[in-house]
């Protein structure tokens, strides 16, 4: 299997069907999107009208459910018969979940189809729609089956992220917050000199993020180096807390970057004058909340916290987990780790009862 980079395009208004390369391009092209979009962005409905077929979906983890798969998939189907597969092209815009459906349905659907995708929220902008990785949930646990399938055309379109609320711009800081740390570099200091609003910010920074995401995943494809998952910096215990306490992804990612900073620092894997030039960008630019000064925080009961960190997808045996230390500003490290140390450090850093 070989990964080959997609064509990232950057435009100011939803990409004309011309511009879509693979199979017939624009006039074999199946849109799937997220409902929403019909509303936020300017134009979408009058957009998604030019594609000879389109499906629109609920955004969210339901519709990864394995369990009602099969009835998109039926519908889709449908739509997507009018074309002979070699001329299809599935073209998936949304965020992440719908990014994570689209793209499945691609890699699938009469054994692999043309994908292009236009990630509407941050998060799918700076992360998921990147680096080809589709997911479905199983049980109600998530990605638990999916496929490695880039895209052939990524676009980024200003007109749709910024028809997101300045808090989900806010929460994309935790993402943008971890490609900095992992990435390091003159470039990312940068951003400590911003004054920009979140969403200009973003936009600034996400060719940037888009490259150093890529510069990653193309050393590590498939994940068989342990490279790829330098990108899991901050997520092993971000997801708890998104999944006990319901902190949205991008300021869990954030708790959890704090954490592992501050764990790198007391193992001595990081030197003091990298900790300081690290908690400026976190603390001054990003300005990220320590977990036990956020208000209403409660401390997460022992059995639950093990719980969630044994189910984590990075768990490398019952007792070890690969977790993501910093050993320098741009230098990740990763480590198999035994649970219950790292629910010794939780407890430490007053995330779990003691
Ligand atoms: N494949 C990967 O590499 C990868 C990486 C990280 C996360 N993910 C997945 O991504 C998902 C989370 O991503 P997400 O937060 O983008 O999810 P999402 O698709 O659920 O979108 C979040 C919310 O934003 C709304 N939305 C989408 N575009 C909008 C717009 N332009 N304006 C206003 N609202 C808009 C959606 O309707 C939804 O309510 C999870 O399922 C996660 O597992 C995948």
């Amino acid at each position: 299997m070989h990964f080959k980079k997609p064509q990232i395009v950057f435009s100011d208004k939803l990409p004309d069907l011309k511009l879509f390369k693979g199979g017939k391009g624009g006039s074999a092209a199946l849109l799937i999107h997220d409902r929403i979009l019909l509303n936020r962005v300017p134009n979408f409905g009058d957009w998604a009208k030019k594609f000879p077929a389109s499906y629109a979906v609920e955004a969210g983890e339901e519709l990864k459910d394995l369990a009602s798969y099969s009835k998109h998939l039926e519908k889709i189907l449908t739509l997507a018969n009018q074309f002979s597969p070699r001329e299809l092209s599935i073209v998936v815009a949304g965020g992440g979940s719908v990014g994570d459906f689209g793209g499945f349905t691609a890699s699938i659907l009469k054994r692999g189809v043309n994908l292009i995708q236009i990630p509407t929220t941050w998060l799918a902008a700076i992360d998921s729609a990147h680096g080809g990785k589709t997911a479905l949930n199983v049980a109600g646990v998530k990605n638990q089956i999916g496929t490695y399938y880039p895209a052939s055309q990524v676009f980024l379109v200003r007109a749709a992220l910024f028809a997101q609320t300045s808090a989900q711009a806010q929460d994309a800081a935790g993402e943008l917050a971890k490609i900095a740390l992992i990435e390091g570099g003159s470039k990312w200091l940068k951003l400590a000199t911003a004054s920009e609003q979140e969403g200009r910010l973003l936009w600034r920074f996400l060719p940037d993020a888009i490259a150093a995401k890529y510069r990653i995943v193309q050393k590590d494809p498939f994940e068989k180096k342990n490279i790829r998952q330098f990108l899991n910096l901050g997520h092993t215990l971000g997801h708890i807390l998104e999944a006990y306490h319901g902190f949205s992804h991008g300021s869990a990612v954030a708790q959890g970057l704090l954490f592992s900073v501050e764990w790198s620092r007391k193992k001595k894997l990081l030197k003091a004058s990298s900790h300081i030039k690290i908690l400026n960008l976190l603390n001054q630019t990003f300005q990220f909340t320590p977990l036990t000064e956020i208000k209403g925080f409660s401390k997460i009961p022992k059995k639950d916290f093990m719980e969630l960190l044994l189910s984590d997808k990075k768990r490398h045996s019952t007792s070890e987990i690969s977790f993501v230390f910093l050993k320098d500003y741009g230098k990740p490290l990763l480590k198999n780790t035994p649970a219950l140390e790292i629910l010794a450090e939780a407890r430490a850093q007053g995330w779990v009862e003691t």
